[in-house]
């Protein structure tokens, strides 16, 4: 059986994020989508909300779990017995950053990172920009699934 993590903040989830989970899930047998729980800075949407909305934003696709986690991504992949880490990459900038912690969870615990290029409709689309789109009034509709959606409506009335 193969499992692989797909950790993230999702705060919130976006239809790149949904994306690139649902094609991890046609590669391995189980997916962990792996939430962090104390992302940087204060999240817009709680551990039990980004847990949730994940939830809702899969329902249906088969071989996908949820966790939420703190510490090192290494120690869930140890608990998880995950063969890989799998991340999204939209432009390079992402492969710079990204390339830096897989080599670095390669360093702590052998455990390889495998990188999907986004799907170029949502190449642009983060998480952060959801946030600040939103807050100041903008439609983010068509970039995130229909439960965050909501959810971003009922936060912000
Ligand atoms: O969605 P993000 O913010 O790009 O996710 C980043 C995340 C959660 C994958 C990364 O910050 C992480 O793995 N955090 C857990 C702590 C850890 O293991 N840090 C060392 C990474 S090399």
């Amino acid at each position: 059986m193969t499992t692989a993590l797909c950790p993230g903040s999702y705060d919130p989830p976006t239809n790149g994020h949904v994306d690139v989970i649902r094609r991890a899930a046609a590669l391995f047998d189980l997916v962990v989508v792996a939430v962090v729980v104390n992302p940087s800075k204060q999240p817009m949407f709680d551990i039990d909300e980004r847990l949730s909305l994940l939830e809702r934003s899969l329902t249906g696709v088969p071989g996908v779990e949820f966790e939420a986690f703190s510490g090192l991504l290494v120690d869930l992949a140890g608990r998880r017995g995950a063969d890989a880490i799998v991340k999204g990459v939209r432009v390079g900038s992402d492969v710079e950053y990204e390339l830096q912690m897989a080599q670095m969870n390669r360093e702590l615990a052998g455990v390889e990172t495998l990188f999907l290029p986004a799907n170029p409709e949502w190449s642009f689309v983060s998480s952060t920009l959801i946030r600040e789109v939103s807050r100041l009034g903008g439609t983010v509709d068509r970039l995130v699934p229909v439960p965050v959606r909501e959810a971003l409506k009922e936060k912000l009335t």
